[in-house]
C-alpha cells in the first residue's frame, strides 16, 4: 500500500544506531526539506525519559555525530521528536505507546532497532495496541537471526503481523551511494554489458576491510563472526548486484527478482575454499592495537577475517570466481568491487616487445567514492625495436564530478525510502533466506572439518592462506 508516513515510531530509540546513524540521518534529511513538515518522530525505549529529555538526548547525539557543516536549524527538528519509556517484553505499556503515536493522517513507519530477542514480544504488542493496520509498515534492522532457522523464526513473527510489501529490512550497504551508483554503471551505460559475463571476465573480486576491531560489540561479534556480520548480508548483497541479470525495471519486485536468482545460483562451497583468521596485536597506522584475544578477554574461535571463493552456477558466470573478504584490523578502510577482464585473444604486439595487461574495472566504494577502469595505451616514442604498452586508468573521482553534491549517510536514503514506502533498497524475505543458506552450509563445513581461524597480525591483509587461495589460481588480490 503506498503512502507516505506521517509518523516515525523508532524502537531502540536511545541505543547506539539511532545516536549515530538514525537521528543524524533523518536530521539531516529535515534540514533539506526532504520531510513532510508533518511527520513526527517518536522514540521508545526502556530507558525513563520525558519527550524534553529525549530532545536532549537527540541534540547531544547530534553534536556529537554530525559533521559540524550539516548541522543548523536544530531546534525545528527536535520538535518533531517526543519520547515514550516502553519495556517492550511486556503488553503493559503498548496502550500508552499507542496513545503516544495518535492517529496518523496518512500512516506510520516503524523502525525496529532492538535486539531481535525482542522483536516477537514487540510485535505482540504491536497487535495488541492496534499499530499493525494497514497504513503501518515495519522496518527491522540486522542482525536478523544467526543462522537460516533463526531468520525463519524472526520472519515467521514479523509475517503474522506485517505483509511482505510491508516489511522493510535493512541492509545500510544498499543504502551507500556508490552501490546504486553500480546499478547505473551497468544497465546506464551500453560497453560494460556486452562484456559483463564469463566469455570476458576473468574473475570478481571484493574487498570489504576495516581498520577497526571489536570496538566494544564484546557479546554480538564473538557469536557472530566476520562470515555473519559481513558476508551473509553487505557482501552478498554486492555480489549479487555485480552478478545479476539486468531488471527490466528499477523498481522493488523487479531488482529483487533478480538479486534472488543470483543468491541461490552460489555454489555450495568447501572448507578449502575458505580461509578464516583471527587478529593478533599490531600495529595499523603506527598505532598498536591489541589481539582480539586481549580485546576479548578470553580466547576464541571467532574469526576475524574471511575469504572465499565462490561460483555462480549460471550461464552467465560459469567457471568465474568471485574472491570475497572481509577483516577487521586490515591495513586501511576499503570497500571495493575489482572486474578483471579477460585478456585479449590475440595480441597483435608479440614479437614486438610489449607485453599485455587484461583491462580492470575497480569500483570504489568506500572511503573513496570512484570508478578506475585501466586500459592499455602506448607509451609515447619513437620505439625502433617494437612497441611499449602501459596500463593507464581512466579515473572518475565521483566528489570531483559532482562536486558540490552532499555526502549522506547510507541511512538517509534508506530512512526516506521506509517513510515514502519504497523497497527497491530493501532486502525481501527470499533473498535473506538464500544467503543463511549458503552461510549455513560453509559455516556446517567448517565444524565438520574443525577449522579454525588462522592468526594474522593486525594491520596485516589477513593470513597468508588467504593469499595463497587467490595465488593459487594465478591472482593476485588488488591492493
Ligand atoms: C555492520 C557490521 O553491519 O557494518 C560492523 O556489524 C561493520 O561490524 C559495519 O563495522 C561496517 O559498515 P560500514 O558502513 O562502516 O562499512
Amino acid at each position: 500500500m503506498s503512502f507516505t508516513a506521517d509518523r516515525l515510531l523508532l524502537f531502540g530509540a536511545t541505543g547506539d544506531l539511532a545516536q549515530r546513524m538514525l537521528l543524524p540521518s533523518l536530521f539531516a534529511l529535515d534540514a533539506d526539506d526532504l520531510l513532510a513538515p508533518g511527520l513526527k518522530i517518536i522514540g521508545t525505549a526502556r530507558s525513563s525519559m520525558s519527550d524534553s529529555e529525549y530532545r536532549n538526548f537527540a541534540r547531544a547525539a547530534l553534536e556529537k555525530y554530525l559533521p559540524a557543516d550539516r548541522r543548523g536549524r536544530m531546534a525545528e527538528f527536535l520538535n518533531r521528536l517526543s519520547y515514550q519509556t516502553l519495556d517492550a517484553t511486556t503488553l503493559e505499556g503498548y496502550d500508552d505507546l499507542a496513545k503516544k503515536v495518535g492517529t496518523p493522517q496518512n500512516g506510520l513507519a516503524i523502525f525496529l532497532s532492538t535486539a531481535p530477542s525482542l522483536f516477537e514480544p514487540t510485535i505482540k504488542g504491536l497487535q495488541s495496541a492496534g499499530l499493525t493496520g494497514e497504513n503501518v509498515r515495519m522496518c527491522l534492522e540486522k542482525p536478523l537471526g544467526t543462522d537460516l532457522a533463526t531468520s525463519c523464526e524472526i520472519n515467521d513473527a514479523v509475517a503474522e503481523a506485517f505483509p511482505e510489501d510491508r516489511i522493510f529490512r535493512i541492509d545500510h550497504y544498499l543504502g551507500k551511494e556508490t552501490v546504486q551508483n553500480l546499478l547505473a554503471l551497468r544497465f546506464a551505460n551500453i560497453m560494460f554489458e556486452p562484456l559483463w559475463n564469463a566469455a570476458h571476465i576473468d574473475h570478481v573480486q571484493i574487498t570489504v576491510a576495516e581498520t577497526v576491531g571489536l570496538e566494544g560489540r564484546v557479546a554480538f561479534y564473538d557469536d557472530a563472526g566476520a562470515i555473519r556480520d559481513m558476508v551473509q548480508n553487505h557482501m552478498l548483497q554486492l555480489l549479487a548486484l555485480v552478478a545479476m541479470e539486468p531488471p527490466a525495471h528499477f523498481d522493488a519486485t523487479a531488482v529483487r527478482d533478480e538479486k534472488v536468482k543470483v543468491l541461490r545460483a552460489l555454489r555450495p562451497v568447501q572448507p578449502a575454499q575458505t580461509v578464516t583468521g583471527q587478529y593478533r596485536a599490531g600495529a595499523i597506522g603506527g598505532n598498536a592495537v591489541p589481539g582480539y584475544d586481549e580485546e576479548l578477554g578470553k580466547p576464541s574461535d571467532t574469526e576475524t577475517f574471511v575469504a572465499i571463493k565462490a561460483h555462480v552456477d549460471n550461464w552467465r558466470w560459469k567457471g568465474v570466481p568471485f574472491y570475497l573478504r572481509t577483516g577487521k584490523r586490515m591495513p586501511k578502510r576499503v570497500t571495493e568491487i575489482v572486474i578483471q577482464f579477460a585478456c585479449v585473444p590475440h595480441s597483435i604486439f608479440e614479437g614486438k616487445g610489449a607485453t599485455m595487461q587484461p583491462n580492470r574495472l575497480v569500483i570504489g566504494i568506500q572511503p573513496e567514492e570512484n570508478i578506475t577502469l585501466s586500459l592499455m595505451a602506448k607509451v609515447p616514442g619513437l620505439d625502433r625495436e617494437g612497441i611499449r604498452l602501459r596500463s593507464v586508468p581512466l579515473n572518475i573521482a565521483m566528489p570531483d564530478v559532482f562536486s558540490g553534491a552532499v555526502r549522506r549517510i547510507a541511512y538517509e536514503r534508506l530512512l526516506l525510502d521506509l517513510v515514502e514506502g519504497d523497497q527497491t533498497l530493501f532486502v525481501r524475505r527470499d533473498e535473506v533466506e538464500a544467503q543463511w543458506e549458503w552461510i549455513d552450509a560453509i559455516r556446517a563445513g567448517w565444524k565438520a572439518d574443525d577449522v579454525t581461524p588462522k592468526t594474522y597480525t593486525a594491520g596485516s591483509w589477513g593470513p597468508s592462506a588467504a593469499i595463497a587461495l587467490a595465488e593459487r589460481d594465478g591472482v593476485t588480490w588488488h591492493e
